[in-house]
């Protein structure tokens, strides 16, 4: 039942404010200043940590180990099919964690069999109970973002996000309050980016456009990938994503006048200065630039168009910028009449190698 919306992928998107209040709820004891995730209180680990995980996921596994080595821990993340036991250094002291909305993906649940007998400590990071992974796993941390129907991975790519932040925690430094509180208001900021978007009226600008290009850095970066990858599967136009520091290293003879960029942006900090300045290079080239922002710093200045969101921390503002990019990539495919739930070529669940 997509309750009034064309599309599950547009109903699944605004869904997003109440599914990340599920994946929160309970985890966060603002009085204590701590993050308690139940499924994980018998876990007790401070070995380095090995991402494995597909696609969307892949990119949200991304995030996760960048949170976890910003709270102190050796972390890493990798596409699982290019998982290997003897070409990485796995063993009793690793915790390899499978990032998978199905539990069900072939080369994910591959990949952590191999790992275990490796003699790794296992984990699911899953929407799925009693999914193979789930089952099959040492611990499963559930993301709870309710049963997603289109093939696109959309609010569980959120949950996923605030699901490994709060892992973060668990294994890594503790939460300050700044980090909790803005953790627990990235539900109702994502409820204020889907009132005020101007998603729409960038993708009508930019419906012709010859390719898609995102960059960010740090948080933002698997972000850049994610909302290329969304462009991808449902407009079938190319879209890449790169991190802003490596345009100029290559990818930059590509932009031309009809190749919108989508910059994201927050906070006026280092991060902030230095993709400010690849965006003063792409802007010299007469691309197009639609920043992606909470407007703290000077980048709007070289705007062709702002998607605003609401100020918080960078991890919170990744999350937000995502739902942006989720929504221009929706009404491009809208705009071009794609089988947008059910992207040519493409299953929700991948289950051969
Ligand atoms: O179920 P999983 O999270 O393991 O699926 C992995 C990928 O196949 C998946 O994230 C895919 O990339 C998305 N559906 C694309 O939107």
């Amino acid at each position: 039942e997509k309750s009034g919306y064309d599309h599950y992928m547009l109903k699944e998107i605004h869904e997003q404010p109440s599914s990340l209040r599920q994946c929160l709820r309970g985890r966060i004891d603002e009085l204590e200043g701590t993050v308690n995730l139940e499924e994980l209180s018998d876990i007790d680990h401070d070995g380095p940590v090995q991402f494995v995980a597909c696609g969307t996921s892949y990119h949200a596994a991304m995030f996760g180990a960048e949170r976890l080595r910003a709270g102190c821990v050796s972390a890493q993340a990798f596409l699982a099919s290019e998982y290997a036991s003897d070409r990485v250094p796995v063993d009793g002291d690793t915790l390899v964690v499978g990032v998978t909305q199905s539990g069900e993906t072939a080369d994910t649940l591959r990949a952590l069999r191999e790992a275990a007998r490796a003699g790794a400590t296992t984990l699911a990071v899953t929407n799925t109970v009693a999914s193979s992974a789930a089952r099959e796993c040492d611990h499963a941390l559930y993301i709870r973002a309710g049963p997603e129907i289109g093939v696109a991975a959309t609010k569980t790519f959120a949950s996923q996000q605030l699901a490994l932040a709060m892992l973060a925690f668990e294994l890594g430094d503790d939460p300050t309050r700044a980090e909790l509180e803005a953790l627990r208001d990235v539900p109702g900021q994502v409820q204020t980016v889907l009132e005020t978007t101007d998603a729409k009226a960038v993708a009508e600008a930019y419906v012709d456009a010859d390719a898609y290009f995102s960059v960010g850095r740090g948080y933002h970066y698997p972000v850049a990938l994610e909302g290329a990858l969304k462009m991808k599967e449902i407009t079938y136009r190319h879209a890449e994503g790169f991190a802003a520091g490596e345009l100029k290293h290559g990818p930059l003879a590509l932009v031309t006048e009809n190749t919108p960029v989508f910059a994201i942006v927050t906070g006026d900090g280092e991060t902030a200065r230095k993709t400010i300045g690849n965006v003063k290079q792409i802007a010299s080239r007469d691309a197009p630039i639609v920043v992606v922002t909470d407007g703290k710093s000077r980048v709007t200045r070289y705007a062709d168009h702002v998607l605003e969101i609401p100020a918080t921390d960078d991890l919170g503002g990744s999350v937000l910028a995502n739902v942006q990019l989720q929504l221009v990539a929706y009404w491009i495919a809208h705009g071009l009449e794609r089988s947008i739930d059910k992207p040519r070529h493409l299953a929700k669940s991948v289950t051969v190698e």
